[in-house]
């Protein structure tokens, strides 16, 4: 995949900065904190495509040992520096999915990276691979169901039943465009690559039937509160604006 990403850092902190980015990543914080805490105590993570490590750095501050792999520098970059300034510290290794580490973790990140890449589930069976048995796989990527209920609230049905049609997204953070994967294929890539799914989780479920993006700042506690109820409860968790999978690798 092209580098998209190393250029747009700047747009990337604006988004992680919205109400809708906070949200995103404190769910995620907290479903990894539960998947965590059933894994037991200094876990070694992978976070494959992390990046500036938002999802894994508020693992490494719980006392875990993560490593950060992505193919971007100046996305390493920030990961080392967004650690030092809270005072922990991260592994980053320059790599991805074509040259992953070897080794086995206890638990592996992948999230909104399968988006970029081609179909087909040679990506999951790597990195099925790199978790030890009994540990766990944690998937994330844009739900497309969520971008069609977006649509209806923000542009109207037309708008909508066009979206339904479509199977690509454009990304407008990075001026690009991806494929979109349904969390049912996900989950069977899952399972074929050997892994139980133990979790589903959705975010941004309501601040994605909100139109007016001010309410979200005016609201936010009590948006954040809604989202943290709603993420693991079914059927909240499949209609957000992304799928979060949690899956374990059976022991052999
Ligand atoms: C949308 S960002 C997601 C970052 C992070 N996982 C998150 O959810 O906040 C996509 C990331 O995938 C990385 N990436 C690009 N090509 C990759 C590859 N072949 N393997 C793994 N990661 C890749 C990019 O450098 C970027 O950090």
């Amino acid at each position: 995949m092209t580098d998209v990403f190393s250029d747009r850092l700047a747009a990337w902190r604006d988004y992680t900065g919205s109400p809708w980015g906070r949200i995103r990543y404190a769910v995620a914080a907290e479903v990894l904190r539960r998947q965590a805490a059933d894994l037991g105590q200094r876990l070694r993570v992978l976070d494959v495509g992390g990046g500036d490590a938002m999802d894994s750095l508020p693992l490494a501050l719980a006392g875990h040992e993560v490593t950060v792999v992505d193919p971007s520098r100046a996305w390493l970059g920030e990961a080392e520096r967004r650690a030092a300034e809270s005072g922990t510290t991260l592994t980053t290794l320059e790599g991805g999915l074509d040259d992953l580490p070897r080794g086995e973790w206890d638990l592996v990140l992948c999230h909104f990276v399968l988006q970029y890449r081609a179909p087909g589930p040679d990506d999951v069976r790597r990195l099925a691979r790199l978790v030890r048995p009994g540990g766990r796989l944690s998937l994330m990527a844009p739900n497309p169901t969520g971008r069609v209920l977006r649509e209806v609230v923000q542009q109207g049905p037309a708008a909508a039943l066009a979206e339904l049609g479509r199977d690509t997204v454009d990304v407008v953070t990075f001026d690009t465009t991806v494929r979109k994967i349904g969390l049912e294929e996900a989950a069977a890539e899952l399972a074929a690559a050997g892994l139980r799914v133990v979790g589903v989780y959705g975010s941004r479920v309501a601040n994605d039937l909100i139109a007016d993006n001010a309410a979200k700042a005016d609201h936010f506690d009590d948006l954040l509160a809604l989202e943290l109820a709603l993420c693991d409860r079914e059927p909240f968790n499949r209609i957000g604006f992304s799928w979060h999978l949690v899956a374990e690798r059976l022991s052999s």
